[in-house]
């Protein structure tokens, strides 16, 4: 099979298009033939060794030292399943489905193996293959961040960096249960996060968010564009700030707590497999649906690298695998 290959840390460039065998699958273990997956936030960091500050040399250790460990990068995708292990009860060829790889990635691929019941689904009703591919790396952060915080009906929440894959998973699953959702972005992307179920939008770009008289029970900072200081000014008392992009900074911080009670949410999401079936089920109901910005072809997947690095994109990049 093919897949593209970062062994190297480095830009776009360092990626390689090259064969690489087909994963052999272990008896509870489906072959599913790849064919849509995303480039992400996640991705980019990887391949340019991008850690959050004061994370380089703990990702290095776990990464790899001079390159990805495991050179294969991509967390998400959807496909069918091609063969399935002889204790394999839950699939079938033929079955179309979507999975998360996680920090295990080697997304980017013609074929991944999966435990069947590991983090992966029947591709929900009314969704394609690029989008069933793009539900879980927003997903399953926005769900867990979401959790940790204990939001309930009736809590004004603030996204920040509404218009990304975290942050348009957090306005419709926020919404979803029955929040009030403020989300800033810029003024191009205010329709775009109306439209996925924001109640209100601030430009951040002609706001001082920091200094908005308005009171909230979470801020959900999806871009690491406030500070935990400035956080608490736009918290209630027991209010929780959620850094996202969070440095070793903010996870350090958040093992104390702020003024009145308020704390600070940091650290890697949890991969759980009941979020990934939950995002699908969810999808189906028509309460989460993952915006695609752009899709590129299999040969192009260094391009979309480049228009992620970019740091503008909206929603999700996908790439379309090809034979
Ligand atoms: N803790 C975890 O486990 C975890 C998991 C996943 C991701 N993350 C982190 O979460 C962050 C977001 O990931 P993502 O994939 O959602 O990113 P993304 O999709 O690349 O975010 C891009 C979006 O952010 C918006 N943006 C940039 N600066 C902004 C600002 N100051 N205010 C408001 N919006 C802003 C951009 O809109 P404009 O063009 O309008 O500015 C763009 O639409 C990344 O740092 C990623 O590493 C953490």
């Amino acid at each position: 099979m093919q897949a593209w290959f970062a062994r190297h840390y480095g830009g776009p460039e360092v990626l390689r298009l090259a064969q690489a065998p087909i994963p052999a699958i272990k008896p509870d273990q489906i072959l599913v033939r790849i064919l849509a997956t995303t480039v992400n936030s996640g991705d980019v960091r990887v391949r340019g060794c991008d850690f959050p500050a004061g994370t380089k040399l703990m990702g290095r250790l776990a990464l790899g030292w001079n390159g990805p460990r495991q050179p294969i990068l991509g967390t998400e995708y959807a496909g069918v399943v091609e063969s399935i292990g002889a204790g394999v009860t839950r699939f079938q060829n033929g079955d179309a489905v979507y999975a998360f790889s996680g920090l295990i990635m080697r997304a980017h691929a013609q074929y991944a193996a999966i435990a069947e019941n590991g983090p992966v689904a029947l591709l929900p009703a009314g969704l394609d293959f690029h989008q069933a591919s793009s539900l879980c790396f927003g997903g399953t952060t926005a769900l867990h961040y979401l959790r940790q915080a204990g939001l309930k009906p009736g809590d004004d929440i603030l996204v920040l960096g509404a218009s990304g894959a975290v942050g348009l998973a957090l306005v419709q699953l926020a919404r979803h249960r029955g929040a009030r959702v403020t989300a800033s972005t810029s003024a191009a992307n205010a329709e775009l996060v109306l439209r996925h179920g924001a109640d209100r939008v601030i430009d951040y770009r002609s706001t001082d968010i920091a200094s908005l008289p308005d009171r909230f029970d979470i801020v959900a900072d999806a871009v690491g564009a406030m500070t935990f200081i400035d956080a608490q000014n736009l918290l209630r008392p027991e209010g929780r700030y959620l850094a996202i992009a969070g440095a070793l900074k903010e996870m350090l911080g958040s093992l104390s707590k702020g003024r009145e009670g308020r704390r600070m949410i940091a650290g890697p999401a949890a991969e759980r497999a009941e979020d990934v079936v939950e995002l699908g089920r969810l999808a189906a109901a028509g309460h989460y649906r993952p915006h695609i910005d752009k899709v590129f072809d299999w040969s192009e997947l260094p391009a979309a690298h480049a228009y992620v690095e970019t740091g503008r994109k909206r929603g999700s990049v996908v790439v379309s695998v090809g034979e």
